[in-house]
């Protein structure tokens, strides 16, 4: 019989020598996996490593850990957070990776997909996928100037060619990466087009180490797919962790949640907001997530323009309060047009 996704789910996976206990993880995200983020999704459960938000990595040797906008974590977490950097000077990023390694987190993850022009024009993230060989020796000089597990996050490339993944993946492995998350989106694509799964199955085939299937998994069938059909080691959830940070504990065997659970864990969010962050910082953070919370329901678009136009988080409790009175109608899918 084949595995459940439980059972798919709820195996230890060995990173670089450190070993994860489940194989569904949080993708990086920047402005929405921060520390209240990630806190929250803590005391849910069933997330296996959490991936920060991108992290320059000029900023990261000088950055305040407990006051920094991305490079910062609570103590409870460091075991299970990789920090991701962006840049494209390989020493820079080696001086970036040598501090995470130093504070004793999970590991450095490389980001080679983020596809806006701002970051490309000084030749990072997906820009470095143009050249896969000078991508792969900036990933060598991290791997050789730390001893912690050492991941790339990557896209398709900047052609919807399936031979440049398999090419890059190979070439990762050799420059000693320790796992691969693929996104299977061509890099100019901002998740208009549907991810294309079957080169996830291409580059697992390809290469020995762990690689993480991600894109497009919005619902516990889609992960059970996912896993079946390319035969990843694990996947990374991206918007859905979002709009339903407990489906880690669910997908993973737990009980159903209640109905309030929308309601529940979104105050919880704005509490964490409110501790971690001031208040200006806190309630843009929340509109953000606002989106996701409202790409759940029918008619989420009225609770999203809501939350917007909130001119505090005391607003926003008292809409959400409003809004959950009268049972929402849940969408069996989220609606992508919040997701963008
Ligand atoms: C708002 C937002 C911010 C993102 N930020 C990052 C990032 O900092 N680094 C990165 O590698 N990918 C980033 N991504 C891409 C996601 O990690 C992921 O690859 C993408 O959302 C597809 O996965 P999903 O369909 O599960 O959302 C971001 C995506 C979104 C929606």
């Amino acid at each position: 019989m084949e595995p459940t996704l439980p059972q798919l789910i709820n195996r230890p996976l060995t990173i670089g020598g450190r070993t994860i206990p489940t194989r569904l993880v949080l993708a990086p995200m920047t402005l929405l996996g921060h520390v209240a983020f990630r806190h929250l999704l803590d005391d849910l459960g069933g997330c296996g490593l959490m991936f920060s938000e991108m992290c320059g990595a000029a900023r990261v040797p000088h950055e305040n850990r407990h006051t920094s906008a991305c490079f910062r974590w609570r103590d409870a977490e460091a075991g299970r957070l990789s920090i991701q950097l962006l840049g494209g000077n390989p020493e820079k990023m080696a001086t970036a990776a040598r501090r995470v390694a130093a504070e004793g987190l999970f590991g450095v993850d490389i980001n080679l997909g983020c596809a806006v022009k701002a970051i490309c024009k000084y030749n990072q993230g997906a820009a470095l996928l143009q050249d896969p060989k000078a991508a792969a020796a900036l990933v060598g000089h991290v791997r050789r100037s730390v001893d912690c597990p050492v991941t790339v996050k990557f896209r398709t490339g900047w052609r919807d060619d399936p031979h440049l993944p398999v090419d890059l993946a190979r070439r990762l492995e050799d420059a000693g990466a320790d796992a691969l998350t693929f996104h299977p989106r061509v890099a100019p694509d901002v998740r208009t087009r549907p991810a294309r799964w079957e080169y996830i199955a291409r580059v697992k085939a390809a290469v020995s180490i762990p690689v993480f299937g991600n894109g497009d998994v919005f619902d516990a069938g889609d992960c059970l797919r996912m896993f079946r059909t390319t035969g990843c080691d694990g996947v990374a959830l991206g918007r859905l962790a979002i709009a339903q940070p407990w489906v880690f504990a669910l997908w993973g065997g737990g009980p159903p949640p209640p109905p309030a659970i929308f309601l529940e864990t979104t105050l919880k969010l704005i509490a964490l907001l409110e501790r971690y962050f001031d208040p200006t910082t806190g309630l843009r953070r929340f509109k953000r997530h606002g989106a996701y919370l409202a790409s759940n329901f029918a008619y989420g678009n009225t609770l999203y323009n809501r939350i917007r136009n909130a001119p505090d988080l005391a607003s926003v409790r008292a809409t959400l309060t409003g809004f959950f009175e009268a049972p929402p109608r849940l969408l069996s899918r989220p609606n992508l047009n919040l997701l963008r």
